[in-house]
């Protein structure tokens, strides 16, 4: 799986790719990551990316220019004039554009607080495909244009404001490569996270059985693998509906399950 990244700030992603799981992914080849840095695409001595809004109000815009650019030039994406009437007044249409784009060969997506909300669901949806570009907004925003005419697809880490998409990105390649075969190595299975079923994750221990006067549930030390398997779908269900009460309603549910969360207090919806 290929990630072609694109920002102005392509240093921040050094550190958080360069050790764990992401870095033994990149040395095993199951991912390759490839930061564009925005600014080599603008024009001009001082290689502006961003401009006073339209319209005023505060803050800057992040330029169409030097992020089609860049992103095409990845991509190889080529752009070139369609039409004769290639005066400054001609308007572009979806019938009559003025620029012909080979289409995006991946999903082109742009970072936003507005985007469509990334859970485990979307990280599964994207690790099927072969190669993904994310578009690392920056500033106050982006001009709608990259919005409506480049980006394929459009994702939001959360319900707060970064001060960028790079975090955004960082959070994505992170969720993405842990579901690709082979990046976790045999002891972990991603099947069994927390999301991955629909439900919050049962508690861990490890020894030592007492710590500080704090003991491991007696359960867990018993060897009776049917019991501990109960007991931990149990606190499973438990903890859900204690912290996450939304997740139940979408989980898969067995009759059993159904049957406990029920001396819970809880009815399916
Ligand atoms: Cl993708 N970008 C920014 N700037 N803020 C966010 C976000 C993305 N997701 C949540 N907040």
């Amino acid at each position: 799986m290929r990630f072609d990244i694109f920002t102005l700030f392509p240093a921040m992603f050094e550190g958080p790719f360069s050790d764990s799981i992401i870095a033994r992914a990149l040395s095993a080849g199951i991912i390759q990551v490839q930061t564009h840095n925005v600014r080599d695409f603008a024009e001009g001595k001082h290689q502006v990316t961003d401009d006073y809004p339209y319209g005023g109000g505060g803050g800057m815009v992040m330029k169409p220019d030097p992020i089609f650019r860049a992103v095409e030039a990845a991509l190889e994406m080529s752009a070139r004039q369609a039409g004769a009437d290639q005066g400054d007044t001609a308007q572009a249409t979806e019938e009559e554009p003025l620029f012909i784009s080979t289409p995006a060969p991946c999903p082109i997506i742009l970072l936003s607080p507005q985007g469509r909300p990334f859970d485990q669901r979307v990280a599964a949806e994207l690790a099927g495909h072969e190669r993904l570009a994310l578009i690392c907004g920056r500033y106050e925003g982006v001009d709608e244009r990259v919005r409506l005419h480049l980006a394929t697809d459009e994702i939001s880490i959360g319900d707060y404001v970064l001060s960028g998409g790079e975090l955004a990105a960082m959070v994505i390649v992170d969720a993405v490569t842990r579901l690709l075969p082979g990046a976790l190595g045999f002891e972990a299975a991603p099947a069994q996270d927390s999301h991955a079923t629909g439900l919050l994750e049962y508690p861990h221990f490890t020894r030592p059985p007492s710590f500080r006067g704090y003991h491991v549930p007696e359960i867990l030390l018993s060897g009776h693998h049917g019991r501990v398997a109960q007991w931990r779908r149990h606190e499973s269900l438990r903890r859900t509906l204690a912290r996450r009460p939304d997740l139940l309603a979408r989980a898969v549910l067995g009759k059993k399950d159904l049957v406990f969360l029920r001396t819970l207090g809880w009815e399916k919806p």
